[in-house]
């Protein structure tokens, strides 16, 4: 069997979802379970690359073993800040995180009393950690993205793969029941840089994982092709 062209590579996944203190009691969140970034980094660790996962908090176990580290987050900032501390060293990123784009103006010190009938709630927006890293990204870093979208669908993930600078994205629509949030199942299209588009069925997280791996192991393949024609102009 050849060897992956993904072994040893270094690979940076944000998953889960983040969570926006209200108060020390109370937090704002979504319902992201984790499980999709945890398949991905398993997939990504079986074809022999290190993997580091910044994941919000999720109720999901995964092995230790020594390509692995995992750093656990809460909030947008805390998960951005993590990325930091990797990114530059990072050969693939892969964004699959569901950062709540708001969090609260400020945290209450002490717990919030029901003394009023009405509350607002004032929210401010929070950093776009992809956004931020495809601004700086270098030619020889790939970033993936996801877009999880109720309409409009390719119009938007299009809009995201170009705006966030991500060499792929990968469009996780709400339309299809077993492919939303919690489930084992989910059914994804993936679009590349050059709108090249591949439709996959409803399978297994994990199946899906290995194909999102699969499709950034022919982006590293299609590089290594042009860097060689490029030395091979040199020479
Ligand atoms: N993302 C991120 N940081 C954010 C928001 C999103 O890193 N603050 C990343 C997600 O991990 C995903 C991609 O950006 O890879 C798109 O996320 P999504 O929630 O679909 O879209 P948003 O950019 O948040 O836009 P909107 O909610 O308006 O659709």
């Amino acid at each position: 069997m050849s060897q992956s062209l993904l072994q040893n590579k270094k690979i940076l996944i944000t998953a889960g979802p983040t969570r926006e203190a209200i108060d020390p009691v109370r937090y704002i969140s979504n319902h992201s379970s984790g499980k999709m970034g945890y398949a991905i980094a398993e997939s990504f660790l079986a074809c022999g690359a290190q993997v580091c996962l910044i994941s919000g908090p999720a109720n999901i176990r995964i092995p230790a073993r020594p390509a692995l580290t995992i750093i656990h987050v809460n909030s947008a900032i805390e998960m951005y800040i993590a990325c930091c501390q990797y990114f530059e060293k990072t050969d693939i990123a892969v964004f699959v995180a569901a950062v709540a784009d708001y969090r609260p103006a400020q945290i209450a010190q002490q717990k919030i009393k029901k003394d009023e009938s009405s509350f607002i709630l004032k929210m401010v927006k929070n950093i776009d950690i992809a956004a931020e890293f495809g601004k700086i990204k270098t030619a020889s870093q790939i970033s993936v993205g996801f877009a999880l979208e109720t309409n409009d669908e390719w119009k938007n993930a299009i809009e995201k793969l170009s705006g966030k600078n991500f060499d792929m994205v990968v469009l996780n629509s709400m339309n299809d029941p077993d492919a939303t949030f919690g489930h084992d199942t989910n059914k994804v299209s993936i679009i590349h840089k050059d709108l090249q588009r591949n439709d996959y069925r409803l399978k297994t997280k994990s199946e899906v994982a290995d194909d999102i791996v699969s499709e950034i192991e022919s982006i590293v393949r299609k590089s290594k092709t042009v860097y060689s024609k490029r030395d091979s102009l040199v020479i």
